[in-house]
C-alpha cells in the first residue's frame, strides 16, 4: 500500500520538474465560482477553498451560464465573478520572495442584478496602482504584471470609484523563475543602462510570437499568451512566415522558461526572394501610453539559414539603431538555431507608438535578410509606482499649475480635463481594441504547410487575421455610403481606416447566399497561402454575425480598368501600362508556379487588376479561384465561370480548366492596356465591338497600329509594339497548348520594355532567341522561384562574395 503513493510522487515530481516550472507560489482562483475549474492543465480554486483571505465591506458572487468567445481556453474562468461594494482586498500569503506574475482576470458577464459594465475601479499591490479608474470593456481580458513581492504576504487591493463598485472574475498569483525579468538593462538616448528594475511594477503591453502564430498558454513553461505579430506588422508584404519548431535547440543563450520552442521556432523574415535589390525594412507598431519607459525585450533563433554566419541585420526601436550589423552567430556561439534574446529599455517619450524594425545590414556584403521570432514590451511603473497613464499627466500639470495666474490656471485646468477625458477615452478604446484582439480566433490556423525537421521549411502559408465586427464597423464608419469605392456581384468594397491610421478596402460579402460563402472562404484561403508583392495582400476577415467581409491593404489608384477608359483619371503612358502589364503577369505567374499545385484565378480582367499609390500592379479578387490540373491536363470543371468577353473559347466549350485560360484572359487585358479601350464596346461600329475578334484581324503586321490608343500613338516605338502585339496574339490563340506560359510572356514584356526588344540579362549567359515562346531553358528558370528576377542567381552570387571574404 505505502508504495503506490510514492511511486505517484515520483511520477508527479518528474512530470513537474521535466515539462514546466514549478512555481512556489501558484495561486489560481476562479472568483465567485463555488466550484474548481479546470484551464488547460492548470486548476483554479473556488473562491472559499483556499488559504487566500478576502476581507470586504460587501461582496456577491455572480454566475452566468454563458462562456464568452475567447482564443484561449481560458473562456471557463469568466462566467462567475465577484462584486465589491467597496474597498475590499484578497491577501495571499507568499513563500517566496522575488518575482511573481499577478494576473487579472475581467469580463463584464452579463447578469441581471448588475450591469458589470458599469463599474470602475482601481486595483493597488504592494505601493503600486496596477489600475486606475478601470472600466472593463465588454470583451473579456487578461491584465498582466510583474512584481517583485518583498514580503510574507501579498494584499491585492481593490477600490471602487465613489457610488461605483469592483469585481474581478479570476486571479492568478504565481512565482517567476528570478532569471526571467533582469535588474538592468541596456538603454538609449541617453544611453547607458537602466537598474533596479525590480523595484518596479512592469504591466504587459505586448508579448508577440512572430511568424503569425498564437501561442496559446498551455504551449508555455509560464502560462503565457503570445498574439500573433500580423496585425501590428505595418506592412504585410515584404514579409515571410517561417516555422521550423522542431529544430529549436536550446544551448544556454535562453531557456524554455524564457520563451518556449513554439515562441522561438517561427519567425517573421525579410522577403527579399521576389527581389534581393530591395532594401527595405520589417516594422511592427505598437500603441503604448507616452510619458513611460518599457521593457522590450527580442527573442531570436535562426531557423532558417543553413549555415552559421549568414544573418545579419540592424535592430530599431522608434528608428533608432539599438544593434548594427547583428550576427546571430556571434550571438550563440555560432551554434545555429539556438535561442537567444537581447533586452533595452525604450525611454519615455511623447509618442504613442512604439515602433519596432528589423532591417538588413549592409555590413559583410551580406545578402539583406532579417527576422525576429518573438518580441515583449512591458510597461515600467513610474517613479510614484504607478502604471496608470492618467497618473503622469495630472502630475506635470499640476506642479506647473501652481506658479500660473488663476485665469491661467483656470484655462490649464479645462485643458487638463479635455486632455484626461481624452486620456480615458484613448485608454478605453484602446482596451477595448486589445480584448478584442485577444478574442481572436484563427480558424484558418492549420491549412499552413506543416515544416519538417532538418532545413526549415517556408510556409507560406499564413492565416488572416480575424477583425472583431466592431473594429471593421468603426473603420468604416459603421459602412457609411460615402465611403463606397467599389460594387460587384459580391457586394460592396469600402474604404476604411484602421485605428493605427493603416488605410484598407473592405470589401463586404452579400450575407446569406451559400454561393457568396463559398467564394468567401476560397479567397481568403488562397490570399493567406499566397503572398506576393503582385498579388494584393490580406489583412484580414470578419465573419462574426453571419458577415462576409475581407479587408485588403487599400490600394489608392483603383483598378486597372479605370486608368484606360471610363473616367477622368490622366491617361497612362505606354511605360506606365507596360510597367502594370509586367507587374499583373508577376502576380499570375507565381499564381501558377508558386506552390506544388497551380492556382488559377479563373476571373483576370483589368477590373481586377489594382494599383498601389506609384501605380503598381496587384492582382486582386480569388473568390473563382482554383487549384489547377494536378496531374493529367483535361482537368473538366463543374461551371464556368468568368467575366464576359474575358473568358477562353476553349473552356467555355470544352470546360477544360488549365492556366493557360488565365493566359488568354491576360491576352485581352493587354488589347484593353493596349487599346484604352473596353472589351466590349456598342458605341463602336459593328465590326469593332468585340475588341478581341477585331484585334485578332487587326493583329496582322501593319493593321496593329489602328488597334493602339490615339493617346500613345505617337509614344511607342515600333519595336515594342511589335512584341507587344505578338504577345497578345499568342495569348489569345484558340488552343490553349499554343498559349505561353505567364513565365514565357513576362520574359517577352519585359523586352518590350526595354523598347529595342532587346533582352539584358547579364547574369543568365544564355541568350534567348526572340522570336519563340517554346524556348525550355527560359522556363525551367522560371518555374524555380516565386519571382523571375534572376533570384536564385544573385543569392548565389553573394553567398560567393561571402565565401570569398571569410
Ligand atoms: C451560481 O450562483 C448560485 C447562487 O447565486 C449558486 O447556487 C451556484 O452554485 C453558482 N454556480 C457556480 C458554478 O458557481
Ligand atoms: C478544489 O481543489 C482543492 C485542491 O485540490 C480542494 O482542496 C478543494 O476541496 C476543491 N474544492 C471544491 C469545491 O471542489
Ligand atoms: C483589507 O480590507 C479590509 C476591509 O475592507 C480592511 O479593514 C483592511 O484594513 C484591509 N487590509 C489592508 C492590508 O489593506
Ligand atoms: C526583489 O527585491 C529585493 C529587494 O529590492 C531584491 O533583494 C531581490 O533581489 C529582488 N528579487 C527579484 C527576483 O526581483
Ligand atoms: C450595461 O452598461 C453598458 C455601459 O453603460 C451599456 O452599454 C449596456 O447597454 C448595459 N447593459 C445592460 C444589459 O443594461
Ligand atoms: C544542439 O546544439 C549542440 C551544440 O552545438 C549540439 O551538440 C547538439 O547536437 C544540438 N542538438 C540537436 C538536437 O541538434
Ligand atoms: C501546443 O500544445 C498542444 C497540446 O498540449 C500540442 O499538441 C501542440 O503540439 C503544441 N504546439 C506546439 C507548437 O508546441
Ligand atoms: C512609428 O510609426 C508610425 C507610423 O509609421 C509613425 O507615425 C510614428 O511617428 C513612429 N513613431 C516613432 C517613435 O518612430
Ligand atoms: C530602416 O529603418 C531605419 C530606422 O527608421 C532607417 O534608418 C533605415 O534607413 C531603414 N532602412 C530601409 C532600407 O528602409
Amino acid at each position: 500500500m505505502g508504495i503506490f503513493p510514492v511511486w505517484m510522487l515520483f511520477i508527479m515530481c518528474f512530470i513537474c520538474s521535466s515539462f514546466q516550472f514549478n512555481p512556489v507560489d501558484n495561486y489560481l482562483i476562479d472568483c465567485g465560482s463555488s466550484k474548481n475549474t479546470s484551464v488547460g492543465t492548470r486548476v483554479f480554486m473556488a473562491d472559499n477553498s483556499s488559504p487566500i483571505t478576502l476581507m470586504s465591506p460587501q461582496t456577491i458572487f455572480v454566475n452566468t451560464t454563458s462562456k464568452p468567445n475567447t482564443a484561449t481556453t481560458d473562456s471557463a474562468v469568466y462566467p462567475s465573478a465577484v462584486v465589491f461594494g467597496g474597498t475590499s482586498n484578497y491577501t495571499f500569503p507568499i513563500k517566496k520572495q522575488g518575482g511573481h506574475w499577478i494576473r487579472l482576470y475581467f469580463y463584464p458577464l452579463n447578469h441581471e442584478s448588475r450591469n458589470l459594465s458599469t463599474a470602475r475601479f482601481s486595483v493597488s499591490a504592494q505601493s503600486f496602482t496596477l489600475l486606475k479608474d478601470f472600466r472593463p470593456p465588454s470583451v473579456p481580458v487578461v491584465k498582466e504584471y510583474v512584481l517583485n513581492i518583498t514580503s510574507n504576504s501579498l494584499v491585492l487591493n481593490f477600490i471602487p470609484y465613489k457610488d461605483s463598485f469592483a469585481f474581478v472574475n479570476a486571479l492568478e498569483v504565481i512565482s517567476i523563475p528570478d532569471e526571467l525579468i533582469p535588474n538592468s538593462a541596456k538603454t538609449f538616448s541617453p544611453s547607458g543602462e537602466q537598474d533596479n528594475l525590480w523595484k518596479h511594477a512592469l504591466e504587459k503591453v505586448a508579448r508577440v510570437n512572430m511568424g503569425n502564430r498564437v501561442v496559446n498558454p498551455e504551449n508555455d513553461s509560464l502560462w503565457r499568451h503570445w498574439d500573433s505579430d500580423f496585425s501590428f506588422l505595418k506592412h504585410g508584404n515584404l514579409v515571410k512566415f517561417v516555422e521550423n519548431v522542431r529544430a529549436v535547440n536550446y544551448t544556454g543563450f535562453s531557456t524554455n522558461d524564457i520563451a518556449p520552442p513554439s515562441v522561438y521556432g517561427t519567425a517573421t523574415q525579410l522577403d527579399t526572394e521576389s527581389d534581393p535589390n530591395t532594401r527595405t525594412n520589417m516594422t511592427w507598431l505598437f500603441e503604448v501610453d507616452p510619458g513611460f519607459n518599457y521593457f522590450v525585450r527580442f527573442h531570436f533563433c535562426d531557423i532558417v539559414s543553413p549555415q552559421p554566419n549568414q544573418m545579419f541585420f540592424n535592430v530599431y526601436i522608434n528608428s533608432l539603431s539599438v544593434v548594427r550589423d547583428f550576427d546571430l552567430s556571434k550571438q550563440t556561439s555560432n551554434i545555429l538555431r539556438s535561442p537567444c534574446y537581447i533586452d533595452f529599455i525604450a525611454r519615455s517619450s511623447n509618442s504613442r507608438n512604439l515602433n519596432i524594425t528589423i532591417g538588413p545590414s549592409e555590413a559583410y556584403n551580406a545578402y539583406p535578410n532579417g527576422i525576429l521570432n518573438g518580441l515583449e514590451i512591458m510597461k515600467i511603473s513610474d517613479s510614484k509606482g504607478s502604471l496608470d497613464f492618467g497618473d503622469t499627466i495630472v502630475q506635470s500639470s499640476t506642479s506647473k499649475l501652481k506658479s500660473w495666474t488663476i485665469i491661467g490656471s483656470i484655462v490649464v485646468v479645462i485643458f487638463v480635463a479635455l486632455v484626461l477625458a481624452l486620456v480615458l477615452f484613448i485608454i478605453w478604446r484602446r482596451r477595448k481594441l486589445a480584448h478584442a484582439n485577444h478574442a481572436v480566433q484563427d480558424q484558418f490556423g492549420n491549412k499552413g504547410r506543416k515544416s519538417t525537421d532538418g532545413i526549415a521549411t517556408i510556409s507560406s502559408s499564413k492565416i488572416g487575421y480575424s477583425f472583431p465586427l466592431a473594429v471593421i464597423k468603426e473603420a468604416t464608419k459603421n459602412f457609411n455610403d460615402g465611403l463606397i469605392i467599389g460594387v460587384g456581384g459580391f457586394g460592396k468594397v469600402y474604404m476604411g481606416v484602421l485605428r493605427d491610421e493603416t488605410k484598407v478596402a473592405v470589401k463586404r460579402g452579400v450575407p446569406h447566399s451559400q454561393q457568396g460563402f463559398s467564394e468567401f472562404e476560397t479567397e481568403i484561403e488562397m490570399l493567406s497561402q499566397f503572398r506576393h508583392r503582385h498579388l494584393v495582400s490580406l489583412i484580414g476577415y470578419c465573419d462574426e454575425q453571419n458577415e462576409m467581409i475581407i479587408v485588403y491593404e487599400y490600394m489608392d489608384n483603383g483598378t486597372l480598368k479605370n486608368h484606360l477608359y471610363g473616367s477622368d483619371l490622366p491617361k497612362l503612358n505606354w511605360r506606365q501600362r507596360l510597367e502594370i502589364c509586367i507587374g499583373s503577369a508577376k502576380g499570375l505567374h507565381y499564381l501558377h508556379t508558386g506552390s506544388t499545385k497551380a492556382i488559377i484565378h479563373r476571373d483576370v480582367k483589368s477590373a481586377n487588376i489594382l494599383l498601389d499609390e506609384n501605380l503598381m500592379a496587384k492582382v486582386a479578387d480569388f473568390g473563382l479561384s482554383k487549384n489547377g490540373p494536378e496531374i493529367d491536363h483535361t482537368h473538366v470543371s463543374t461551371a464556368v465561370k468568368g467575366s464576359f468577353g474575358y473568358l477562353d473559347p476553349e473552356y467555355l466549350i470544352r470546360q477544360q480548366l488549365t492556366e493557360k485560360s488565365d493566359v488568354y484572359s491576360f491576352g485581352v487585358v493587354m488589347l484593353e492596356i493596349l487599346s484604352g479601350r473596353p472589351v466590349i464596346d456598342p458605341s463602336q461600329p459593328r465590326e469593332t465591338v468585340n475588341l478581341v475578334e477585331w484585334a485578332i484581324k487587326g493583329l496582322s503586321p501593319g493593321e496593329l497600329e489602328k488597334l493602339v490608343d490615339p493617346f500613345l500613338a505617337q509614344e511607342i516605338k515600333p519595336e515594342s509594339l511589335k512584341t507587344f502585339g505578338e504577345i497578345a496574339e499568342k495569348c489569345l490563340a484558340e488552343r490553349g497548348v499554343d498559349r505561353p506560359t505567364m513565365g514565357e510572356i513576362l520574359w517577352k514584356l519585359e523586352c518590350a520594355l526595354q523598347l529595342e526588344g532587346i533582352c539584358v540579362r547579364p547574369r543568365l549567359n544564355t541568350q534567348p532567341s526572340n522570336s519563340h515562346f517554346e524556348d525550355s531553358v527560359l522556363s525551367t528558370q522560371y518555374s524555380v522561384g516565386s519571382d523571375i528576377d534572376g533570384v536564385s542567381m544573385s543569392k548565389v552570387f553573394s553567398n560567393m562574395v561571402r565565401t570569398d571574404m571569410r
